[in-house]
């Protein structure tokens, strides 16, 4: 039978986590994602997610940081209109040495998503003709990612914030890029290898577009000085309202839930934060006047905007910041499938022309 987009096929089982669009619940590992995030860190999570001890993660993400002057030089190489994305991917192909390749897979995942942030940040302050800042030894994993892409320590509460979104966005079932990463290491392939095929699957705009038009859409909000007309102008000309709707849920999607927790927790004197907050609730007011029965709500990229716009993060940053959060989703789903593996080979149907 031939299922378009393999819509509706189940291809894994996995313990790793379960979303129910039905119901707007998404859990890692039988936990609700509101116990997740409750007192929760990025270390924590991950550790609970790949089913290790959190002291090794610890660790493990602490050497992963030890990128080395090699790979910033060769970084230096890949001419500066290269996207940040595509800079990410590049260098993760160098990471698969024969020494890397010879750790436990529990551990090439710690190290792997050790070194992603530094890529990020280093990739991102050398485009902008600024020079990498190492990692400090003594901040956690959040605080360092952001240390190295701006040079400066950064608030607890621009950290938390970025925190509770790389907790909500590490995981999310059989989305492409996972599957992307599973089929690469279904070959009996490397983690490595995998990561740069989710990477590659990841930049599309259909999958993890950045939440920039969320951005657009309250900085004109705020331009105008009303909600219902931008909106009003947008519904009657047929144009889809950014940061609302989506595929698998048909309820409130959960992570928005605790991003609009978070923001109004951690960022409620930001008057950007509070027009985010204000807007939501009469978008999707007049999104239920103007298309009723559908059922449309807010999804994760609308308060993942607020939250970046709130901590100053360079929209060139969100889709590679996505990916910094889903490479313990992509690892934990490789390691995974390398415990029970078959190789992935669907079949085609062949049409005559
Ligand atoms: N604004 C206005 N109307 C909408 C929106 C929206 N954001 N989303 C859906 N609708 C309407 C459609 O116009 C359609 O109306 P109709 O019945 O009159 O034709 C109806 O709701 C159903 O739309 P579909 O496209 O069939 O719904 P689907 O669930 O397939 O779409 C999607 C999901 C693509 C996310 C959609 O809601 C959308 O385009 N949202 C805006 C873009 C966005 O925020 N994307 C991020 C998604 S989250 C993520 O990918 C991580």
């Amino acid at each position: 039978m031939y299922t378009r987009g393999l819509k509706g096929v189940v291809a894994v089982e996995t313990r790793i986590s379960s979303v129910d669009g039905e119901n707007g619940v998404l859990r890692y590992r039988g936990k609700t994602i509101e116990e997740v995030v409750h007192g929760g860190t990025f270390e924590s999570v991950a550790a609970f997610l790949w089913g290790v001890e959190k002291e090794d993660v610890e660790f493990s993400l602490r050497e992963g940081r030890q990128l080395g002057t090699a790979r910033i030089d060769f970084l230096r190489q890949v001419p500066r209109e290269v996207s940040l994305m595509d800079q990410v991917r590049t260098v993760m192909s160098t990471l698969g040495t024969p020494t890397f390749l010879q750790k436990s897979l529990a551990e090439q995942a710690m190290l792997l998503t050790g070194a992603i942030p530094v890529i990020t940040a280093a990739a991102y302050r050398m485009t902008k003709g600024r020079a990498p800042v190492a990692p400090d030894p003594e901040l956690p994993y959040v605080a360092n990612y952001l240390y190295m892409i701006t040079g400066k320590k950064p608030t607890e509460t621009s950290a938390k914030a970025l925190e509770t979104y790389l907790i909500t966005t590490m995981e999310h079932g059989m989305n492409a890029s996972t599957f992307a990463a599973r089929v690469t290491v279904s070959s009996e392939s490397d983690l490595p290898s995998g990561l740069v095929s989710a990477l590659g699957t990841m930049k599309g705009p259909l999958h993890g577009g950045a939440p920039s038009g969320v951005l657009a859409l309250l900085d004109e909000i705020q331009e105008v000085g009303s909600v219902e007309a931008v909106i009003q102008k947008k519904l009657e000309t047929g144009e889809r309202i950014m940061g609302f709707g989506h595929r698998v849920y048909k309820t409130e999607d959960p992570r928005s839930l605790v991003l609009r927790y978070a923001c109004e927790r951690l960022g409620a004197e930001e008057a950007w934060l509070a027009l985010a907050v204000k807007a939501e609730a009469e978008i999707i007011r007049l999104l239920d006047q103007y298309k009723p029965g559908r059922r449309l709500y807010t999804n994760v990229e609308y308060y993942a905007a607020a939250i970046m716009k709130s901590i100053d993060m360079s929209p060139e940053l969100f889709t590679p910041t996505f990916s910094v959060a889903r490479t313990v989703g992509w690892t934990a789903h490789m390691v995974e499938q390398l415990k029970e593996n078959m190789i992935f080979r669907p079949e085609s149907v062949y049409i005559e022309d």
